[in-house]
């Protein structure tokens, strides 16, 4: 097997999806579980072929920063550093890191050196994907540079003697070019074998049957893939035990509500419970602006509506124990899912639930990503449209609204959401990007609108292309659709005074702006 150390890279479970996309077994530890792992001279210790050292948000100077006992380097294991992982390779065997270099996102990466086999059947050149703050400004011993780019030369390098390879970008991210390549050529390194494996839908239904027993499963469907997909999934494992409840909240899209209707009864024969809850959301956000406090805020009421819902079925001698959730593994680790990992935001089904729920939670998919979870709501049948469908956050326009969330901001954002949609349908792109949203910004500018001085608010219209949720880039949309979107907000949407197109890429931005 192949270890991947974790030291809190946003990615470093992306790396173990990589190597067991491979067919090949892996397992993520702590830095400070490999020594003793080694040191057991046990089973475990004996089919290590490789390690992974994972990127991670600290400096190598800083105090407390994770680190490794450097004999993991003396092995004769196959090492791999990857960002962080590369830089404190460095730094423990006497090369130089520097601190505040930052760079995120695309980079041109150039291969001077072919000598090696990590380097098999990559091209001169290609983008790589990038999100450090520190660089490694002089290597250590026996290290020879491989590949670089405009701002970093030592981005590609390795001790060939020592078998220890590093790369300061991320080759596991959707977005760097021949990622999957260099990660291949690691795993051959190391001796072991490519087989590629599919998903195993049945194990992941045995689960849960397993786990739930006898009892009865509350499902929170949103009308998202990944919800649904969860669901549908649960109700094959566990038949008419599983109720779906679909809670309107007023912060969704047109449609939602008939759209989750047809799937659970098209695909699983169940209808599901809906709960009208928009009132009291609307004034449960009234005076919030902090976009945490709003995620938490949603995250609690949710919980309170699903217990008030087990009580009532408890009532009717139905024994639930359990809240279905759509929850996916990038949900988990921007919420903070690991030791060393920095909280990006708080998922409203991950990090924004109350602490004494009463309720336990079922997750089967918190292990998968946005595509893994699409290949599998195709295994199970469920219709392509529905399945490539945008993914729609848990708080919906919430966290599209910067600022507070009033009425009227809500039938804005609505309104310029229609647009969006409309006209990239029109235009036969809607069903090619990830995800397209307006953002009402909460910034304001100056307009002439019928000849008079109008000062209303920026709207920001975001459209990204990703497959995995970890990257993602703007989408090169066409200019007469841009300005399309833009005329008819400005015209259409009271109170907005500006359109503009946000071109940022993740990293370093998330997708949603809260
Ligand atoms: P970010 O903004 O984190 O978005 O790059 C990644 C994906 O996650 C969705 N998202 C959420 N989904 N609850 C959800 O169910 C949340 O609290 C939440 N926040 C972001 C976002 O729409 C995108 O698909």
């Amino acid at each position: 097997m192949i270890l991947v150390v974790d030291f809190g890279g946003q990615t470093a479970h992306l790396i173990f999806r990589r190597v067991r996309e491979f067919g090949v077994e892996a397992k993520i530890v702590s830095p400070e579980e490999i020594l003793p792992l080694r040191q057991t001279q046990g089973q475990n210790d004996i089919r290590v072929k490789g390690i992974i050292l994972s990127g991670g948000p600290s400096s190598v100077y800083e105090k407390n920063a994770p680190t490794i006992d450097p004999k993991i380097f003396s092995l004769g294991i196959p090492i791999l550093g990857i960002c962080y992982g590369l830089q404190l390779t460095a730094y423990l065997l006497g090369g130089k890191v520097v601190s505040g270099k930052k760079e995120y996102g695309p980079a041109e990466l150039k291969i001077s050196n072919f000598k090696f086999q990590i380097s098999n059947e990559l091209p001169q050149q290609f983008i790589v994907w990038m999100s450090h703050g520190d660089e490694v400004i002089s290597l250590p011993k026996g290290f020879e540079t491989i590949g670089s780019t405009e701002h970093v030369p030592f981005a590609f390098v390795e001790d060939s003697k020592r078998k220890i390879i590093g790369l300061q970008f991320h080759p596991e991210v959707e977005h760097t070019e021949f990622g999957r390549i260099i990660l291949e050529n690691f795993v051959k390194i190391c001796k072991l074998s490519v087989n590629p494996k599919e998903i195993d839908i049945r194990s992941i239904e045995k689960d849960v049957e397993e786990k739930v027993g006898d009892s009865y499963v509350i499902g929170a469907v949103s009308g998202g893939v990944d919800s649904a997909v969860a669901g549908i999934l649960t109700a094959k494992a566990i038949g008419d035990r599983f109720i779906p409840i679909y809670v309107d909240n007023g912060l969704m899209r047109k449609g939602t509500e008939e759209h989750v209707k047809r799937i659970f009864s098209q695909h699983a024969n169940i209808n599901p419970i809906v709960i009208n809850a928009v009132g009291e959301t609307i004034s449960k956000l009234k005076g919030i602006t902090d976009s945490e406090e709003k995620r938490k805020i949603i995250g609690n009421f949710y919980i309170e509506i699903f217990e008030k819902e087990m009580k009532k079925l408890q009532n009717s001698k139905k024994d639930v124990k359990f809240l279905l959730q759509g929850t996916i593994y990038s949900d988990v680790i921007e919420s903070q899912g690991t030791k060393h990992a920095a909280k990006i935001k708080s998922h409203h089904n991950v990090g924004a639930l109350p602490k004494n729920m009463k309720l336990k939670l079922l997750e089967p998919l918190r292990h998968f990503y946005k595509d893994e979870v699409r290949a599998i709501g195709q295994k199970l049948g469920l219709p392509d449209e529905f399945i490539n469908k945008q993914p729609f956050p848990g708080p919906g326009y919430a966290v599209r609204i910067r600022g507070e969330v009033t009425k009227e901001r809500l039938i804005m954002e609505r309104q310029a959401d229609d647009i969006v949609l409309e006209e990239l349908k029109k235009a036969n792109i809607l069903d090619k990007v990830f995800l397209s949203f307006p953002v009402l910004t909460n910034a304001f500018s100056t307009a002439v609108k019928g000849d008079g001085r109008h000062f209303g608010e920026v709207v920001a219209l975001r459209v990204v292309e990703s497959k995995d949720v970890m990257t993602s880039t703007w989408a090169r949309l066409p200019y007469d659709v841009l300005q399309k979107i833009s005329s008819r907000i400005v015209n259409e949407v009271p109170n907005v005074s500006r359109v503009v197109y946000d071109i940022t890429t993740k990293p370093p931005a998330t997708m949603e702006w809260e």
